[in-house]
């Protein structure tokens, strides 16, 4: 049987990210890169997955269990060399992928189709192209007069000719392991850079006249991130895909400029959310909610059906019931918002003392009034209501049907 090993490439310190961190750690929305990278490979259907990790590796081992393995590059003597490390573990598989840990949107279905054709070709190595209108930075791939590819020249090695090239290099590449065994140790240092080069591999196949295919993405898709830049642009194209997916499934959604929804959001039909609104991960909105202008929804939040979150509110590991309405300055963390309730403007849940969180239940039909604190643990019984200013003090549970108000909030009619 056909066995594929991964292996991810992502040792180099992103020196022009200008960090402290590896470069791979940083985010595109919620997820780190290389997270990213190994999630698409995990559904592509590669047998495993090794990443060649260097700087600071012990901060990339720790976001992983034992679902990849590492290997150490301890001198970033380049591509090459880091695959080169990989090379002791590679003994058992018959195809090698290679791909880079600061490209995080390559998808599982190109992984899978650069496995399909390599392996339908029985080529020596298949590797990812892109045709792009500024291919500066990017290795060019360099063809003879019948499109057959010679080699992949790097930036700083390319000659005018050569610079002009628009086909790039992805640093996608999928090996025959035997073909990668024989030839690895031939690749030469690069003087200007001092870097063993694993594009050199592409030229040295050539040479020995072994089969090299190519497949062609879309330019979009191939974004490798060396920069701040790159990286903010990328957030920007996965926000846009999962913008125009949320609105096709019939979601309004009022400026996609300024909106900025995390990709595992769920959000029902006929929602609308207002400009400069900000949804994190692991939130679900049901059908007809009316969110924002101006809202933060944090992680672990739900908001139900017909509920309107408004300006300058954020909501986090809260739920709100249906047809509940929080449409001004608030803050609700830790909290259970039951149905019809009316949270007034500029109402606070202290959910944290200083150590730990904690909950706040407010039940259905409430209504609270402006400027209400509500310290945690605390529950306002179902149909109750909280006066202007009032701030109700921890486990001064308010029972069903009272109204209270004051500071500390007193009692001032029972049901
Ligand atoms: C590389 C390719 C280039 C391609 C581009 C696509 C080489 C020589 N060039 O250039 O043809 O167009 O990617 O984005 O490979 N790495 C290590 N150890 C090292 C050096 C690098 O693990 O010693 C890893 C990096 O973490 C990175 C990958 O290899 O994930 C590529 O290295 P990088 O320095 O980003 O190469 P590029 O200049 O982008
Ligand atoms: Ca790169």
């Amino acid at each position: 049987m056909q066995k594929t090993t991964a292996v991810i490439l992502a040792a180099g310190m992103g020196t022009r990210m200008k960090t402290k961190i590896p470069k791979v750690l940083h985010k595109v929305g919620s997820k780190a890169l290389i997270t990213r990278v190994v999630d698409s490979l995990k559904v592509s259907g590669v047998d495993d997955i090794i990443a060649v990790v260097g700087y600071k590796s012990e901060l990339v081992e720790a976001l992983f269990g034992n679902e990849i393995k590492f290997v150490k590059q301890e001198e970033l003597l380049g591509s090459g060399d880091a695959l080169k490390k990989a090379m002791p573990q590679l003994v058992s598989c018959n195809t090698v992928l290679v791909t880079c840990g600061d490209a995080p949107l390559l998808s599982d279905k190109t992984f899978s189709e650069l496995l399909a054709v390599h392996e339908k070709e029985k080529a020596s190595c298949t590797f990812l192209t892109s045709i792009v209108p500024d291919p500066f930075a990017y290795g060019r791939v360099v063809r003879d007069e019948s499109s057959r590819v010679v080699m992949i020249t790097e930036e700083k090695d390319a000659s005018e000719e050569e610079k002009a090239i628009k086909e790039i290099n992805v640093g996608t590449y999928c090996f025959n392991r035997e073909m990668l065994e024989k030839y690895i140790d031939e690749i030469k240092i690069n003087e200007k850079k001092k870097e063993f080069y694993l594009t050199d591999i592409v030229g040295i196949l050539r040479e020995k006249e072994e089969k090299i295919e190519t497949i062609s993405c879309e330019p979009e898709d191939i974004v490798g991130i060396n920069s701040r830049k790159e990286l903010a642009m990328v957030n920007n194209i996965l926000n846009k895909r999962t913008l125009d997916k949320l609105m096709d499934s019939g979601v309004t959604i009022v400026d996609p400029g300024s909106t900025f929804i995390d990709e595992s959001v769920e959000v029902g039909q006929d929602t609308i959310i207002y400009p400069c609104t900000v949804i994190e991960k692991d939130v679900k909105i049901d059908e007809n909610c009316k969110i924002g202008p101006f809202a933060r929804l944090r992680p672990g939040s739900q908001i139900n059906s017909e509920a309107e979150i408004g300006n300058y509110v954020e909501i986090c590991r809260s739920v709100v019931g249906e047809r509940s309405k929080v449409k001004h300055h608030t803050y609700l963390g830790d909290t259970i918002v039951g149905k019809d309730v009316n949270i007034g403007a500029g109402t606070i849940t202290a959910n944290y003392d200083g150590k730990n969180k904690h909950q706040t239940i407010i039940e259905d039909g409430c209504f609270i009034g402006i400027g209400v604190s509500l310290i945690a643990p605390v529950k306002i019984g179902k149909g109750a209501k909280v006066g202007a200013g009032s701030v109700v003090t921890k486990n001064k549970n308010v029972s069903a049907g009272s109204t209270v108000a004051g500071v500390p909030a007193k009692i001032l009619e029972t049901n």
